[in-house]
């Protein structure tokens, strides 16, 4: 059995990565950019540093910066007029995984037609839109090398997962520079979320021995820093190794999918407006108790990356302590219960089994090692509120 691994064409890694724009551009044969961004990316000053790059004022990209977080159908129709208004050849994708998301999915749409449910998976986009640079500010989403793309249907709240190759950024440019200033909370829901996708690649029934080095590279990377990273932003050593690290995890789940608390969490943040990191956070120690009884060497194996058991620990103690590591680590990282974040306990029982219906069509627990039941799911819904 062979599987087929989906890549950037250009991946620039390391300080200033980011410095390389025109030069990117240029080698993807493309003249004519626009850039999808945030406000926040142009407060940082980090889109005028990207616009000084161009010395030829023709090629100099104009600047659509409304992209907004957990983007909607609402904000990538806004953005597609934005681009389709000019002969754009590319766009660059600057800020956290909303932006990145953004641009991908107005790519492909403003190149295709159709509409976003259109793309929604099952179907797989294999046909490219426009080529992608993607420029990732946080740690975190891999959004930069995966070919997914999530887009909320603001009139369901359903967090549609649109897949294939069709929406891989042409380039990555990966500058850990960009995450020196990001504050301790981002930090953390990002960093938690690519550990996440290392663990989730590595368990899922869709591992293969290319996104199996992948994941355990990036936990290898990103368990010894997260901490220090939350703690001490400026820390140039662990913000490098935990940009490295949410890049290779991006690699891994982009090529093995992701799991049961992807699935689980999509619907909390589609509606409680919960950051993606975070409903990753608040469901990684519960289900990951859940699964451990179908891989139980894989979850040992991951303890054992992470550097929290070593070889002579037997599988089942290293998925006990992999379980207490997780718990320990939202500790210390300060993350919110449900409860804590403001959400109405009437309120979010209402929609549990709505949640975990949503979370079953979205494919992923199916990749989980135990699959799991509607009532299943609806019970780990609940046990968030008995931590
Ligand atoms: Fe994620």
């Amino acid at each position: 059995m062979s599987t087929q691994i989906v890549l950037p064409r250009i991946l620039q890694i390391g300080a200033d990565a980011a410095s390389k724009v025109v030069e990117v551009i240029n080698s993807l044969g493309c003249y004519r950019p626009i850039i999808l961004t945030d406000k926040t990316m142009v407060e940082l000053g980090y889109v005028q540093a990207l616009l000084a790059q161009f010395n030829d004022s023709e090629q100099l990209p104009d600047v659509f910066d409304n992209t907004i977080p957990e983007p909607t159908v609402a904000s990538i129709i806004l953005a597609l007029e934005k681009v389709k208004s000019e002969p754009y050849d590319c766009i660059i994708a600057l800020g956290g995984g909303s932006p990145i998301d953004s641009a991908k999915a107005v790519a492909v749409l403003a190149t295709l037609g159709g509409e976003m449910k259109d793309y929604k998976f099952p179907h797989i986009q294999t046909q490219p839109g426009l080529p992608v640079i993607a420029i990732p500010t946080t740690a975190g989403t891999g959004s930069e090398v995966t070919k997914f793309t999530i887009i909320t249907d603001q009139e369901t709240d359903e967090k549609m997962l649109c897949a294939g190759p069709g929406f891989m950024p042409a380039a990555a440019l990966i500058d850990y520079t960009l995450t020196l200033s990001l504050p301790p909370r981002t930090t953390a829901d990002t960093g938690i979320d690519a550990l996440t996708h290392a663990i989730e690649a590595y368990v899922s029934k869709k591992a293969n021995l290319y996104s199996d080095s992948q994941a355990l590279a990036a936990m290898k990377l990103l368990a010894p820093n997260l901490r220090e990273a939350y703690r001490n932003g400026k820390n140039k050593v662990s913000r490098e190794a935990m940009m490295l690290g949410a890049t290779l995890a991006g690699l891994a789940f982009s090529n093995a999918s992701v799991a049961l608390v992807h699935g689980m969490s999509r619907p909390i943040g589609a509606f409680f407006h919960v950051p993606h990191g975070l409903s990753n956070a608040m469901l990684l120690p519960s289900v990951t108790a859940f699964s451990i009884a179908g891989a139980c060497p894989r979850y040992a194996m991951c303890a054992r990356t992470m550097g929290i058991a070593t070889n002579v620990d037997s599988d089942e103690h290293a998925c006990g302590l992999l379980i207490k590591e997780l718990q320990q680590l939202n500790d210390d990282l300060n993350v919110p219960t449900p409860k804590d974040f403001g959400i109405e306990k009437e309120s979010f029982f209402e929609v549990c089994e709505t949640m975990a219906k949503q979370a079953l069509a979205s494919g992923s627990p199916g990749n989980n090692p135990i699959v799991p039941s509607i009532e299943e799911m609806v019970a780990i819904y609940h046990g968030l509120w008995s931590v």
